[in-house]
């Protein structure tokens, strides 16, 4: 999809006008001087919709401006959100698909509703995620992209806006487009590919550690788990440095499981084709390299992605084992189902290490009792400092996608005390266990700011995911958005707020 931007005065002719209205309004936000010709189009659609919240009327026109209206609810202007004009966005962007069009075009609402940089962030995401689709594997594909054109008053600062969603939205489809990738296509050394093909082309560092080196170097967890398949586990590093040289970068870590069967603990058969998503953690991590790099965003970045497959064979590792981890720390095995905290510990211990990061952030699909605490739009977060966990609220506030902390005392950490060993890798029964294992994860660093973001219930669309235009059908990109929002908004890329600003100061 082509995004070009006009000013909407002397814009030429399109096949489609789009514009949002508001509930209980005969107005179409941002649209000043109408040709006359084109008025009682927009009246009728005025009318057959009402405003109403995600409600679409399509009606030809005469005119030179356009050969069609659409205008598209937004419902109540107190109950709009920052999904709303995304969200519409996204059903505007579809409607233009299925009505087979080249080109369609959308009035931005005017400022006094929406600060024009947020509502175009929010118009390119809707619509770019919303015509993503995983048809890699389908004989006939639906390959029709309608081009964009946002009618705006034109500036540099909205123009650089467009130029950030695009690479934010691109960087959410990529990991989409990976973490949909089936598990017999998509093993450990394929998503090591995949990085390692991104790296190249955004002059990134990029560093795969293998079976053997794993072992030498004592990455207890990750070997272990990995042992069961012959799909060999691999640890993915990425490396992002274009910020002051002796800075000390962040680290990201993403847990990439590229099929969990549970092991020996084996998973039972329903829904068991879902822990191909297993992997999602590693692959938003890769998503967020992809556009901090084509962003050249001047900051120094480290993505982390441990990667397994979690096999039962005659090989595999198995409940009673006890294991080192890479911190040196020992660890009881009492469910090989609960792999994610292995291999992620390892990846933890050495980003803190290796970089001695001013901040580790960690994304993964990582206990089901996430999803029975906050269901399927809410992540679960569990951090050991409040600055930063209040940065990422305002950006989740702003992306929408959504988080919620959750507790880590010395109770916790109690839990996962083991008798034979330093830890053991389940809680007491079923009792908080997001965050028992984000305990365990915790016994993996030191003293970091560190930030661990639960989105087993988000990763992909699962039953009572909520509907929208832009998550269709499977992996969500959940966390490239966020991710992006929180370093465009602590100033470095300086359009959302005027200071520049380093990351330093704010954690
Ligand atoms: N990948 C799963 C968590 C998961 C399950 C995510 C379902 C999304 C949907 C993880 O490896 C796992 O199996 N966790 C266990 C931990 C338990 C054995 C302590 C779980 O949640 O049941
Ligand atoms: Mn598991
Ligand atoms: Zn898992």
């Amino acid at each position: 999809m082509k995004i070009r931007l006009e000013n909407l005065n002397n814009s030429k002719k399109t096949t489609m006008l789009c514009g949002f209205v508001l509930e209980d309004s005969d107005k179409v936000l941002g649209l000043k001087k109408i040709e006359p010709k084109i008025i009682p189009s927009i009246r009728q659609s005025i009318n057959d919709i009402g405003g109403i919240f995600g409600k679409i009327a399509v009606i030809p026109t005469t005119g030179k401006t356009a050969q069609r209206i659409l205008l598209a609810g937004l419902g109540k202007k107190e109950n709009i959100t920052n999904d709303t004009i995304r969200f519409v966005s996204g059903k505007i962007a579809q409607k233009a698909r299925e009505l087979k069009l080249k080109e369609f075009s959308i009035i931005i609402p005017s400022s006094s509703l929406i600060e024009p940089v947020l509502s175009i962030t929010q118009i390119v995401e809707g619509c770019k995620m919303s015509l993503y689709k995983f048809e890699k594997y389908k004989s006939k594909k639906e390959n029709n992209t309608p081009d964009l054109t946002i009618l705006v008053s034109k500036s540099e600062k909205i123009a650089k806006a467009i130029k950030i969603a695009e690479i934010v939205s691109d960087g959410a489809i990529y990991t989409k487009s990976i973490a949909n990738l089936p598990p017999n296509e998509c093993t450990p050394t394929t998503l090591a590919n995949f990085a390692r093909i991104v790296s190249k082309k955004n002059n990134m560092k990029c560093n795969i550690i293998s079976k053997n080196d794993l072992k030498k170097k004592g990455f207890g967890g990750i070997t272990a788990v990995g042992q069961g398949s012959k799909n060999e586990p691999k640890l993915i590093i990425l490396e992002h440095s274009h910020g002051p040289r002796n800075e000390k970068p962040i680290v990201l870590v993403g847990k990439a499981v590229t099929f969990d069967t549970g092991g020996i603990s084996l998973k039972p058969g329903d829904k068991m084709d879902e822990m191909k998503f297993d992997k999602c953690g590693g692959c938003t991590v890769i998503g967020i390299m992809k556009a901090v790099s084509e962003l050249k965003l001047p900051i120094n970045l480290v993505g982390i992605i441990p990667s397994v497959e979690n096999m039962p064979s005659g090989e595999s590792y198995r409940p009673g084992d006890i294991i080192k981890l890479y911190n040196g720390k020992t660890a009881e095995i009492l469910n090989t189902d609960a792999e994610g905290r292995l291999i992620l510990a390892d990846a933890l211990s050495y980003g803190e290490k290796q970089y001695s990061p001013k901040a580790i952030i960690d994304f993964a699909t990582l206990t089901g009792a996430c999803i029975i605490a906050l269901g399927t739009n809410i992540a679960g977060m569990i951090s050991n400092n409040d600055k930063l966990t209040q940065k990422i609220i305002e950006s989740s506030k702003r992306t929408t996608e959504e988080i919620w902390q959750l507790p880590l005392n010395d109770d916790y950490m109690d839990m996962v005390k083991s008798d034979v060993a330093d830890m053991k890798n389940v809680g007491i029964g079923r009792a908080a266990g997001t965050i028992t294992a984000a305990a365990f994860l915790r016994n993996a660093i030191e003293n970091t700011p560190w930030i661990h973001i639960d989105i087993a219930g988000v990763a992909w669309t699962q039953v009572a995911t909520k509907e929208k235009p832009y998550n269709p059908k499977g992996a969500t990109g959940f966390g490239v958005r966020l991710i992006l929002d929180y370093f465009v908004s602590v100033g470095f890329i300086d359009i959302r707020i005027s200071k520049t600003m380093f990351i330093h100061h704010v954690i």
